[in-house]
């Protein structure tokens, strides 16, 4: 038997099978080989049974927020990096191993009565994500917030103007909307990333291919916002946590925040930070009937995969196809 020593033996493997380089986590709990060499002190539990995966502005906060109050359901621990979100299935923290994921979250008490869940908002709508979830995570849920693409889009603008972002601040948002080839790069960087997450349809396809569609829960975002009970009632019913946790004892709409927020007791509420649920000038008329006309075949295409999933299709949705009549 002729070998070589270990590094270079991995070198070779790779120059012969490139297409392998890239690692795709799988569980190691579901092959018995795995588990006979994982070390004892290691969890098959300690993964996530649902994802919270965005898009970002949506209202992605409230919703993770009112999970976490949930006494079952319980989420990661915070990210120095990244603030509560792990980030872990987008970008390099990938390449970190799933050791490095776990660590994220405690050990359950009791694994059945608990919930683990996630919230990245920036998972929905990277292309790689719904393989690496689906190999490492095959029976999670995936759960994301759709609100009228236009609204997302000046939301994140507007998220990017708050946080003193240079494009933002010297370019309009009609000026980056119409951004093309002659502008400079950071400026049509913005444009996308305010535009490329609302082509929902096109998304949700790449979470299909390697999801069914019962494991799939689409909250419409306008409901969240101006019904949470309701949809934290449906939510609760679709991942089936027990016990029910009955959400109109705790959260009440605060008229000064103009949101619903968390009772604290029969005079105080807890309400998301500044940072969410802005104040910001309406969208200028340009710039709405540009995103009405960009948008248009992209919101054609997510009623008619809803109607065909035989999903709810939100009111925003309705209204926005109505006024294209
Ligand atoms: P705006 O600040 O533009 O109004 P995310 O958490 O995904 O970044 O989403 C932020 C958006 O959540 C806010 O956008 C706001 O409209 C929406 N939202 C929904 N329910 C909310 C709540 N209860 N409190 C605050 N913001 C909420």
């Amino acid at each position: 038997l002729i070998s070589v020593p270990p590094v270079q033996l991995g070198i070779n493997y790779f120059n012969m099978f490139p297409e392998e380089k890239d690692p795709l986590w799988q569980n190691p709990c579901d092959y018995k080989r795995h588990i006979a060499i994982w070390s004892a002190n290691k969890s098959c539990e300690r993964l996530p049974r649902f994802l919270v995966v965005g898009p970002q502005k949506t209202g992605t906060t409230a919703l993770y927020t009112f999970l976490s109050m949930h006494p079952a359901v319980v989420s990661n621990y915070d990210s120095a990096t990244t603030f509560e979100e792990v980030q872990f299935f987008n970008g390099n923290n990938y390449y970190k191993g799933i050791d490095w994921y776990m660590e994220f979250f405690p050990v359950p008490q009791n694994s059945t009565g608990t919930y683990l869940f996630e919230k990245s908002a920036t998972y929905f709508d990277h292309e790689i994500v719904p393989q690496r979830v689906s190999s490492l995570l095959p029976r999670a849920k995936i759960i994301c917030i759709l609100i009228d693409p236009a609204k997302r889009a000046y939301s994140w603008y507007q998220h990017q103007r708050a946080h003193k972002d240079p494009v933002a601040l010297n370019y309009s948002f009609n000026a980056v909307l119409m951004a093309d080839e002659r502008m400079p790069r950071q400026v049509r960087d913005l444009r996308n990333r305010c535009l490329d997450p609302g082509m929902y349809a096109q998304h949700l396809m790449h979470w299909l291919d390697y999801f069914p569609a019962r494991q799939l829960f689409i909250i419409d975002g306008e409901q969240l916002r101006n019904n949470p009970i309701h949809v934290m009632h449906k939510l609760q019913q679709f991942i089936h946590i027990q016990p029910y946790f009955d959400y109109s004892q705790h959260l009440r709409f605060d008229p000064q925040k103009g949101f619903f927020c968390q009772v604290m007791n029969d005079n105080r509420n807890k309400c998301l930070g500044r940072g969410k649920g802005r104040m910001y000038d309406a969208m200028d008329e340009t710039s709405a009937t540009f995103l009405r006309h960009f948008y248009r075949k992209h919101n054609a295409n997510l009623s008619k995969l809803l109607n065909k999933l035989n999903f709810p299709v939100p009111s925003w949705l309705q209204d926005a196809l109505a006024d294209d009549n």
